[in-house]
Order: structure tokens, then sequence, then C-alpha cells
């Protein structure tokens, strides 16, 4: 997670949103004993994921929670995308990869349609 996207349930004094999880939140403000169970990482994320991705015997997934700024300085590092989709117009928002012009191709695995008009969508990044 990048602060923003710890930030929401933090707000609610909730400081291990993801129990079940080894959890980093990128952020160089943050205090870094926030959590035992949280580890505060000031800067390099991509040198974090590559650390994480070498692990000699680790065959978990790495979840990118977000938000928009962390999502587009990992961009390169991004194997699979979830994307939700809601039928609705908000005009402005928070991007959801906030980074530099840099267009990258995905294809779609799969897609689920709900009946309430929201999809989730899975993508593999195009090699
Ligand atoms: N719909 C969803 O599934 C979902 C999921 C996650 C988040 N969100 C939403 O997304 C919003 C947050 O997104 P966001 O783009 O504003 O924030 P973000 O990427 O989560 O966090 C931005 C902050 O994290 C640190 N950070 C992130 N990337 C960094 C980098 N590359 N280098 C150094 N520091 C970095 C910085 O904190 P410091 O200033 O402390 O250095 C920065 O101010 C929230 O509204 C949240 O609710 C939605």
């Amino acid at each position: 997670m990048g602060l923003g996207a710890y930030r929401p349930a933090l707000d609610h004094g909730i400081t291990n949103p993801y129990a079940h999880l080894r959890q980093y939140v990128v952020s160089g403000t943050l205090e870094p004993d926030i959590d035992p169970a949280v580890t505060v990482v000031p800067n390099d994320p991509i040198g974090l994921i590559r650390e994480l991705k070498r692990e000699e015997g680790n065959d978990s997934d790495i979840w990118l929670c977000g938000g928009g700024r962390l999502a587009g300085t990992l961009l390169p590092e991004i194997d699979e995308l979830v994307i939700k989709s809601y039928p609705v117009v908000a005009g402005a928002g928070v991007p959801r990869f906030d980074g530099v012009f840099d267009p990258t191709l995905f294809d779609v695995d799969r897609r689920t349609a709900f009946s309430h008009g929201v999809t989730a969508t899975h993508f593999t990044r195009r090699r």
C-alpha cells in the first residue's frame, strides 16, 4: 500500500488492516513503528518488489493494494491487474496509475459481470 491507501483505515485507528498478510506501506512520513505487523518502506518501492520476487522459495503472490501514485511507480513490475468498474460517472478522482505517459498493454483473461452493473476484469501483462 501507499500511504493514501493505508490512510482510510489508519484514520479509524486500524494499523493492521490485512492481518493475514505480510504488509508493507510505502511512505516517507509515516512513523516506522506504526505497527509490528507492518513494514514501512520510506523509498524505492520498485527495489522492494524486485527483492520480494527474488525471495528464495517465495511462491506467494504480491498484491498491490493501491493507490494510484504507488501503482504508477510500480507499473513496470505489475504482471496482472484486477479492475472493478462501476456504472457511475464521478467526473474527477484519484488516477488508477498516477505516473508518466507510458502506454502498457494488457490482455483480458476473464471478466465477471454482476447483475447490478459492476464488472470485475482480470488482465495479464502482454510480454
Ligand atoms: N478502490 C480501491 O480498490 C482502492 C484501493 C486502494 C486505494 N484506494 C483509494 O486511493 C486513494 C489513495 O491513492 P493515492 O494515489 O492518493 O495514494 P497512494 O499511492 O496510496 O499513496 C501516496 C503516498 O504514499 C507514499 N508513496 C506512494 N508511492 C510512492 C512512491 N513511488 N515513492 C515514494 N512515496 C510514495 C507517499 O507518502 P509520503 O508522503 O508519506 O511519502 C505518498 O504521499 C485513496 O482515496 C484510497 O481510498 C482505492
